[in-house]
């Protein structure tokens, strides 16, 4: 796709701003970035006023200028549309383009991201400025694609404007139609909150304890969500029309209250995300606990990119010590760290990685970001390893385009995923089984995917996965049932946790026996449930001669149908009561587990289920590295990433090519500390 996932190399960028340099260090910037291995830049996602200083006069001098130096040097540019950051002139004049906060006090300008999507003039001023941008810059040679806005829904999530209101009744009425049948939906015949007239309606406001209607909030995230999709195809249609046939639309990511899914989908080529895994060793923020995952647990993140994308870029990599929010608190990279994480990036599926930034900012709120260089730009230790990096690249190219492998997958679903951030006692079960789901696998060295489920998803897409685990639906449709009962048919095996199946679309509980829709495919009926309080002591459960702990939940199972008893309670009044069901169905099967995964009962799981460590007979490696596999054709390309400081010891127990050097490995070796021994196999 384009110039920087063409799958024939990897490539390297940075994120430039024109607009804070003098014109006269410009083309050395652009020349030291070349010598470096750098190929491409981002730049002008927040400089709306160079093109349109005043309202309706545009001038394009200045970027003209700074591209007609790229060109010469042989610079590639991502270009981006300014609108995170409109100017001032705009938002003093038209006040009504401001977010708000949920007391409806407007967010002013200062910093960023402080528009609604849905107000009408930013939407007018957001296409003007987008079609400006795109009709006078984007047959320019050196440009090879843009980027939408930056980091949609980043910092700001939530929108309380006029604009929003009004664009909201106007949702909710194509979804509903009538008030009858949203204040049924809504449930608003708890509270006396029916709903007589759409004008009565607004986005959430302050409420006493701060409980609003659940089902109208969760309408609200679908609604958030729609806004900043609507807002982004409303620039990538304008967009389009201007693209060279090569080049391609993308946006950095990724946040919440966003299908992102839906998004790349209609608007965009690939996903990009922004990676910053230095914020694991903060001040503050820091957990030295044994088996905190720290900068690893980016690896999940770039798991729910590779979902969106499987090859994709990375946008921004962070290459300095962190800026605004905890000034520097999160320290510079150390030696070699730059190189684990962009590696890290790659094993996941980046051909192209762009650090963030070239130079330290010197001003404004970022003041103290660092880049790859420091405020004076002299020659440093990071730009060494950028250009050693660039060394590394050229004997990776052949695993461009190659796709991650996985043969466990994580089941998500974006109205479980809002369900479960508002519901926020249910927020603990998820979060604990998504932790120890990521820990246990990554510990375990067994690779997984995130992979979306809606209405439309076919069971197709599930049955290259040996086993999924999908830990909590709560909302469940028939439609969903029906793609799960057909992987499971197909000989695949699913895993659901505790309190599933007992919502509907619109977070209502059911009134069916639980775990509802889902009880017929487990063969699970669930009698009892309670949370397990926190004087129940260990809660453990035995399947087989393993016993393990329960986590957060007890649901307490009984078989129905052909389901089959695995595992029991062996503690408090839950004793002997069912803690796993499993079903047959067809050449599958389906599996209910009655509690929250903790790391332990996680890997209990992987093992029984015997999808743990596939790589085992390949590679041997402490729980401290990272394994990845990357795959094209019959060609295998295996990442281990130590992310300990201090060396370690592996296995290669096949002989294989070590692609930073070219030379044949295999046998005993030593990782040094933040080494990644990257073989072809
Ligand atoms: C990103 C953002 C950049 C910069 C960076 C460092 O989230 O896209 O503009 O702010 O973080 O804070």
């Amino acid at each position: 796709m384009g110039a920087i996932l063409d799958g024939n190399r990897l490539v390297l960028g940075t994120c430039y701003y024109p607009e804070h340099w003098p014109k006269e260090i410009w083309r050395e910037d652009l020349e030291r970035m070349l010598a470096a291995g750098i190929e491409v830049i981002r730049i002008a996602e927040f400089a709306w006023s160079k093109v349109e200083p005043t309202e309706g006069n545009f001038t394009y001098s200045f970027f003209d200028e700074f591209l007609d130096l790229a060109e010469e040097a042989g610079m590639k540019v991502i270009f981006c549309t300014p609108t995170a950051t409109p100017p001032a002139w705009l938002t003093e004049k038209y006040p009504e383009v401001l977010n708000a906060d949920i007391n409806g006090i407007l967010y002013r300008h200062g910093a960023r991201r402080h528009y609604n999507y849905n107000s009408p003039v930013y939407q007018e001023l957001s296409a003007r400025i987008t079609e400006k941008f795109a009709s006078h810059y984007a047959s320019r040679p050196c440009i090879i694609g843009w980027q939408i806005d930056n980091e949609v829904n980043c910092e700001m999530n939530v929108f309380y404007s006029e604009s929003d209101s009004k664009a909201f009744r106007v949702f909710l009425k194509e979804k509903y139609g009538t008030l009858d049948a949203l204040n049924e939906a809504w449930g608003t015949a708890f509270w006396n909150q029916t709903y007589t007239d759409w004008e009565e309606i607004h986005v959430p406001r302050k409420t006493y304890s701060d409980s609003t209607n659940p089902h109208e909030v969760l309408d609200y995230t679908r609604f958030i969500s729609n806004s900043a999709r609507n807002f982004v195809k409303m620039q990538s249609d304008i967009i389009r029309k201007y693209l060279k046939p090569d080049d391609f639309i993308t946006t950095n990511g990724l946040f919440g209250n966003l299908d992102n899914h839906q998004m790349v989908k209609e608007s965009l080529d690939f996903m990009t995300y922004d990676s910053y895994p230095n914020f694991a060793y903060c001040l503050g923020a820091y957990d030295d606990k044994p088996g905190n995952m720290k900068d690893r647990k980016w690896s999940r993140n770039l798991a729910e990119v590779r979902s969106l994308s499987p090859v994709f870029g990375i946008m921004e990599q962070q290459s300095g010590a962190n800026g605004w929010n905890t000034r520097m608190e999160a320290p510079t990279p150390r030696p070699g760290q730059m190189t684990l994480w962009t590696m890290q990036s790659v094993a996941h599926g980046a051909d192209y990685v762009s650090y963030f930034r070239w130079r330290t900012c010197t001003m404004g709120t970022e003041i103290y970001w660092h880049g790859i260089l420091d405020y004076s730009s002299r020659d440093n230790r990071r730009i060494a390893e950028v250009k050693d990096i660039h060394a590394k690249f050229q004997g990776m190219k052949e695993m461009a385009g190659s796709i991650y492998e996985a043969k466990v997958g994580i089941v998500k679903d974006y109205d479980n995923v809002w369900d479960a951030q508002l519901d926020v006692w249910h927020g603990r079960v998820e979060e604990a089984s998504q932790k120890a789901l990521f820990k246990a696998l990554q510990l375990s060295h067994t690779p997984f995917d995130f992979v979306y489920l809606n209405d439309a998803s076919n069971a197709e897409d599930l049955k290259k996965y040996q086993v999924l685990f999908y830990p909590h639906a709560t909302i469940m449709t028939k439609e969903r049932e029906a793609v799960l009962r057909a992987y499971v048919e197909a000989g695949g095996t699913l895993v659901i946790g505790c309190r599933s199946g007992y919502k509907n679309m619109s977070g209502r509980c059911v009134m069916d026996k639980l775990p509802g829709l889902l009880s017929d495919l487990t063969g699970t009926d669930i009698p009892e449930y309670s949370f397990i309080a926190p004087d129940a002591g260990k809660v453990t459960v035995k399947w087989d001669d393993t016993e393990f702990e329960a986590s957060v939940f007890a649901d307490l199972l009984e078989p129905v149908g052909d389901g089959k008893q695995e595992a029991a309670y062996t503690s408090d009044y839950y004793a002997g009561s069912g803690a796993l069901i499993s079903n047959a169905v067809g050449k599958g099967k389906a599996y209910y587990y009655g509690s929250a995964f903790n790391a332990e009962s996680a890997r209990v799981f992987l093992e029984k289920l015997n999808v743990i460590n596939p790589y085992g007979d390949i590679v041997k490696a402490p729980e401290g590295c990272e394994i990845a596999v990357r795959a094209k054709g019959e060609d295998k390309f295996l990442f281990v990433l130590n992310y300990d400081k201090n060396p370690v010891q592996i296995e290669l127990c096949k002989k294989g090519t070590d692609l930073y050097t070219g030379k044949e490995v295999s046998g005993q070796m030593e990782l040094a500390g933040y080494q990644v021994l990257v073989v072809k196999l």
